[in-house]
C-alpha cells in the first residue's frame, strides 16, 4: 500500500521515497514507491508528470495511475531504477499547480452551483483541460451569469480550503454529498471551503480561493435530464498579470470587445429593464463597454486609432439592440425630417480576402513545394490503426492520451458495411482504402477516429508504395480541448520524408529552410528532445515567442513556443507501411498551422480561438 504524501501535503514537490518494485511493461516501465507525492489520475483530476532519480538512473513519469491501493508511476528510465533503493522523486510543479487550482475551482463552482440552483444532484466533475461539474437535472443557460458572478465573489471573499480525515459516519454526518461508491481503502478525506458544508474529495487542493484567480463559465450544456456546468481558470501567469499594469495588443482587445458586445446584446434581449436603464448598465462608465474604453490607452499608439473605430461600432450596435427589444421603449426615434444628399459619393462594397489560416496552408505549400515536397489529402476519419496503432501506440499505450481524441463507433463490420442498405452517416466520410489496404484486414476495422494528427498520414503515404517519398500531409485535425493556445478543430501539417540514408542533418536541414523562408532569417529554432512511439530519436521544436519575442508573456513559456514534433521514423513505423526498415529510414514532422501563422511576426495574437470567432472586424486585419 502506497502512502498517499499528496493527501495531506499538496504543496510537496519533491521526495525521497523507496523502490518497492519496478517491472517493464511494453517500451515503458511501472515503478510502485513506498510512498509518493504522485497524483494518480482520478477523481477528475489529471495524473502529474516529473521525475524519479536513482543512483543509477532516472525515470520520466508520464503518467500514474491507482492500482488497488498502490500507485502505480508508468515511465520511461534511463539507466536503471534498483528496487529497495532510495530514490528522489520530483513532480512538475507548473502542471500540478494548474491542476490543483482547476481542481479547487471546480468545488468553487460547485458551492457557486448550489446557491443558484440547489435542486441539481452532482454526478461527477472533470478538472482537466476540459473542466465542468455533471449535475442530475437541468438549468437554464441564462444561470450562466449569475454562477460566474457567485463563484468569482467566493473567489473575491479569499476563502480557505480545509481538508481533513474523518470516519465514515462522520463524513455522513457533516457532508454536503456523499458519493455512492467510497474508496475502501484510502482515508476518508473532506474538503470544506470556507464555512460551506464539507464535501468528500481525493484531490490535490489550493490553500485560499485567491489563488485560483477569477473563473469563466463558458457555457452550460443540458442533455436529456442531465446538466454540465463548465468552467475555465486564467493561467498562473494569467492571474499574477491581471493586476499588473500591462500593455494590451490590439487583436485582443478587439476580442475583448467583441465579448463585451455579445454579452450586452444578451442581456438587452432577456431584459425587461427600460432602455435608459440598459444604456446605464450597458454603456455607462461602469459598464463592462466603459472601463474597456479606458484601458484603451493599454493599445499600443499606433493601433488605438483602429481599436477607436471598433469602440464606435461597438457601441453603436448595443444601441440598436436596446432600441429594437420590444420590451424597452426608448425615447430614441430616428428623426422624420432627414433627408438624403444625392450628391455624396457611393459606398463601396466590403472586399473579402483568404482567411489568415487558408493564407497559411498557400505559403507553407509553396516553400515546401520549392524543395521537392508534394502536398497530399489523406482522410480526417480514419481507422484507430493509422492514427494510432501502426504508429506503434497499441490500444493499451498510455501515450494515446497526449491526443485528446474523438473516438467514433463504427457500426458494423467493413464486410457488412457494402452488402446493400443505406451506408451509416459516419461512412460518408470513409476513408478511401488504398489498393493495397484491403478491407478484409482486420487491422483497419473497429474503432474510428477524427484524426487527433497528420501523422495517419504516414503509413497511409508509404502503402502507396512510391519511393522516395517527400510529402507534406496538409489537414483539419480534431482534439478535445479549447484554451487560449488551443481550438478543438486545428489544422497540421505533416511532413514525411522517406528513402535511403536519410540523417538528423536533413531533418534539421528542412527545418532551418522552412523556418527562414516563413519567418525570416532573424527568428530563433531549437530542437528539444523529446518522445514520441512513431520517431526514434524525438524531438520538440520551439521557436521563440512572436508575441513578446522572447521576453515571456501570457501565450508562451519563457519566450519559447512548442510547434508541435519531430523526429526519425521509428522503424517499427516503416515496417507497418510495407517497407524494409533494414534499407529505407527516413525522417517527420507535424506541426499546427494555427501557431506556426501566429507566431509570424506582426500577428500578435493571444487567444488562439480568435481565429474561429468568425468576427470580420477581427479577421479584416490579417
Ligand atoms: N503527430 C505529432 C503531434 O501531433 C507530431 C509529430 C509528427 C511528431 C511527426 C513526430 C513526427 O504532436
Amino acid at each position: 500500500m502506497t502512502e498517499l504524501i499528496y493527501m495531506t501535503d499538496s504543496y510537496k514537490q519533491e521526495l525521497m521515497a523507496r523502490v518497492v518494485s519496478c517491472v517493464q511493461k511494453g517500451n515503458w516501465w511501472e515503478i510502485v514507491l513506498d510512498k509518493t507525492i504522485f497524483y494518480p489520475q482520478g477523481g477528475g483530476q489529471p495524473s502529474d508528470k516529473g521525475t524519479i532519480k536513482g543512483k543509477h538512473g532516472t525515470a520520466t513519469v508520464k503518467h500514474v495511475r491507482m492500482q488497488d491501493d498502490e500507485v502505480v508511476h508508468e515511465c520511461s528510465i534511463e539507466g536503471t531504477i534498483e528496487i529497495g533503493k532510495f530514490v528522489e522523486c520530483t513532480i512538475d510543479w507548473n502542471t500540478r499547480y494548474q491542476n490543483m487550482r482547476v481542481h479547487s475551482a471546480g468545488h468553487v463552482v460547485h458551492e457557486a452551483v448550489r446557491l443558484v440552483a440547489p435542486y441539481l444532484d452532482p454526478i461527477k466533475g472533470e478538472h482537466g483541460k476540459t473542466a465542468y461539474i455533471q449535475y442530475q437535472g437541468s438549468l437554464p443557460i441564462d444561470k450562466k451569469t449569475r454562477i460566474e458572478q457567485q463563484a468569482n465573489d467566493l473567489i473575491n471573499q479569499n476563502l480557505h480550503l480545509k481538508t481533513e480525515f474523518v470516519t465514515l459516519d462522520e463524513l455522513k454526518a457533516r457532508a454536503s454529498y456523499i458519493p455512492e461508491h467510497l474508496p475502501k481503502h484510502k482515508p476518508l478525506r473532506i474538503l470544506s471551503i470556507g464555512e460551506y458544508p464539507p464535501i468528500p474529495d481525493g484531490g490535490t487542493q489550493v490553500k485560499t480561493t485567491n489563488e485560483i484567480g477569477e473563473i469563466t463559465i463558458p457555457s452550460i450544456d443540458n442533455t436529456v435530464d442531465q446538466v454540465r456546468v463548465y468552467y475555465t481558470v486564467a493561467s498562473e501567469t494569467e492571474n499574477k498579470d491581471a493586476t499588473a499594469d500591462q500593455s494590451i495588443a490590439a487583436p485582443q482587445f478587439i476580442g475583448l470587445l467583441l465579448d463585451a458586445e455579445r454579452e450586452a446584446k444578451e442581456l438587452v434581449a432577456e431584459s425587461d429593464k427600460s432602455a435608459e436603464e440598459l444604456r446605464i448598465m450597458l454603456l455607462g462608465p461602469k459598464s463592462e463597454l466603459g472601463r474597456l474604453t479606458k484601458q484603451i490607452r493599454q493599445v499600443p499608439a499606433a493601433d488605438r486609432a483602429n481599436v477607436g473605430v471598433v469602440v464606435n461600432q461597438v457601441k453603436q450596435s448595443i444601441e440598436q439592440a436596446i432600441c429594437n427589444n420590444p420590451f424597452t421603449h426608448s425615447p430614441i426615434h430616428p428623426s422624420s425630417d432627414s433627408w438624403i444628399d444625392v450628391t455624396l459619393p457611393g459606398n463601396r462594397p466590403p472586399e473579402g480576402h483568404l482567411h489568415i489560416v487558408s493564407q497559411a496552408i498557400m505559403e507553407i505549400t509553396r516553400i515546401f513545394e520549392r524543395i521537392g515536397f508534394t502536398r497530399v489529402r489523406h482522410p480526417e476519419v480514419d481507422w484507430d490503426w493509422y492514427a494510432f496503432e501502426s504508429l506503434n501506440m497499441p490500444p493499451e499505450s498510455p501515450a494515446r492520451d497526449e491526443w485528446e481524441t474523438f473516438f467514433i463507433q463504427y457500426p458494423g463490420k467493413p464486410k457488412e458495411r457494402h452488402s446493400g442498405g443505406r451506408r451509416p452517416i459516419e461512412s460518408r466520410g470513409d476513408p478511401i482504402a488504398p489498393p493495397n489496404a484491403g478491407l478484409q484486414d482486420d487491422r483497419k476495422t473497429g474503432q474510428m477516429v477524427l484524426t487527433p494528427h497528420t501523422s495517419n498520414g504516414q503509413v497511409r503515404e508509404m502503402e502507396k508504395g512510391k519511393l522516395p517519398i517527400r510529402m507534406i500531409n496538409i489537414a483539419k485535425c480534431y482534439r478535445r480541448q479549447s484554451d487560449v493556445s488551443h481550438v478543438p478543430m486545428l489544422h497540421q501539417f505533416e511532413g514525411l520524408y522517406i528513402d535511403k540514408n536519410v540523417s538528423i542533418g536533413d531533418l534539421k536541414g528542412v527545418i532551418d529552410y522552412f523556418f527562414k523562408q516563413y519567418y525570416g532569417p532573424e527568428r530563433k529554432s531549437r530542437l528539444r528532445p523529446f518522445h514520441f512511439q512513431f520517431t526514434e530519436p524525438s524531438f520538440e521544436v520551439d521557436i521563440n515567442c512572436g508575441v513578446c519575442l522572447g521576453r515571456g508573456c501570457k501565450f508562451c513559456k519563457e519566450g519559447w513556443v512548442e510547434l508541435a514534433g519531430a523526429g526519425m521514423v521509428h522503424p517499427t513505423v516503416i515496417k507497418n507501411g510495407g517497407l524494409d526498415p533494414q534499407v529505407y529510414n527516413g525522417f517527420a514532422f507535424g506541426w499546427g498551422i494555427e501557431r506556426v501563422a501566429m507566431m509570424k511576426s506582426g500577428t500578435q495574437l493571444d487567444d488562439i480561438r480568435l481565429l474561429y470567432s468568425n468576427d470580420v472586424r477581427f479577421l479584416e486585419q490579417f
